[in-house]
């Protein structure tokens, strides 16, 4: 199918690995111009390097857990042109007890999980409703209409980007311009596998057995029961991001294994 996105400008941020750069290869196969992002210049500059081949590729490094670290993003792709499709990725998650986690934690993760998509699209969306054409997706999660007691915090950053991508989509009534957000499953990525190694190591588990028995454990209702792959997510995302999703708006799109147990 094509998804009518060729040479369409693409920002997606935290795409040197992970669900970021599944999202970010399928759009170029799609022929979409990507702009990668991460923060290591080293990372980005790799990544750059492997996709020369699939089609137009940009690298900018930059840490958007600040203001200032998005301005520069925000700058350095519009030096490059004018972004059409916004994936609002970047995230960062952790298991850590909400009586633990300290108003400075909270801060940072906000900062780095909504804020970064905050700043990112105060500065981008005006044009695209300008221009009568735009995408905008939240990567949100599962855990963001089902919060999860052992990640609270990373589930209320999550809540958040699902009422934000809704509030904005107000905005765009009778445009053509879209914002979405969409519901990840448990997704096998680098991000997981650190984090699920750091609970390994303290529970005397590893994380090949942590990989299945994750899926067994009570009150986890996942109906895929198994890790999605990046792909698999990639493929929603991409879609979301393309002419033929012109119709969805201010969804909150399910890709979650079928976890969240309701019909709506
Ligand atoms: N994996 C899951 O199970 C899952 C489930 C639901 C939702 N999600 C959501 O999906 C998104 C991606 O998750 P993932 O598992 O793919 O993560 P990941 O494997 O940890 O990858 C994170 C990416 O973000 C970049 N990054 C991290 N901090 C950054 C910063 N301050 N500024 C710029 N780039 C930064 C990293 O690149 P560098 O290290 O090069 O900076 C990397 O490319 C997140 O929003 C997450 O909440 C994931």
């Amino acid at each position: 199918m094509d998804l009518h996105i060729k040479g369409k400008l693409a920002l997606v941020t935290g795409s040197t690995s992970g669900v970021g750069k599944a999202i970010a290869t399928k759009l170029l196969e799609e022929g979409a111009h990507v702009i990668i992002n991460g923060r290591s210049q080293k990372r980005v500059d790799v990544v750059t390097q492997e996709f020369q081949s699939i089609g137009t590729v940009y690298g900018i490094a930059a840490d958007i857990a600040t203001a200032v670290g998005a301005e520069h993003l925000f700058s350095a792709a519009q030096a490059i042109g004018n972004v059409d499709i916004l994936v609002n990725n970047v995230g960062f998650f952790e298991f850590k007890p909400f009586f633990q986690v300290t108003d400075s934690e909270w801060s940072k993760l906000f900062d780095l999980n909504v804020m970064s998509g905050v700043w990112l699209t105060r500065a981008l969306m005006p044009r695209m409703l300008e221009q009568n054409w735009g995408r905008i997706v939240f990567i949100a999660s599962e855990a963001g209409v089902k919060p999860n007691p052992e990640m609270l915090h990373y589930s209320v950053t999550k809540t958040t980007q699902i009422a934000l991508a809704r509030g904005l989509a107000e905005m765009t009534k009778g445009t053509g311009v879209t914002v979405n957000s969409a519901l990840v499953a448990p997704t096998w990525t680098e991000g997981v596998e650190v984090f699920l190694n750091k609970i390994a190591q303290g529970s005397g588990t590893t994380v090949d057995a942590m990989k299945t028995d994750y899926f067994k454990a009570d009150g986890v209702t996942s109906l895929l029961q198994r890790f999605a792959t990046v792909d698999e997510i990639a493929d929603l995302v991409v879609f979301l991001c393309s002419e033929n999703a012109s119709a969805i708006n201010g969804a909150a799109q399910r890709v979650d294994g079928g976890i969240i147990r309701s019909i709506l």
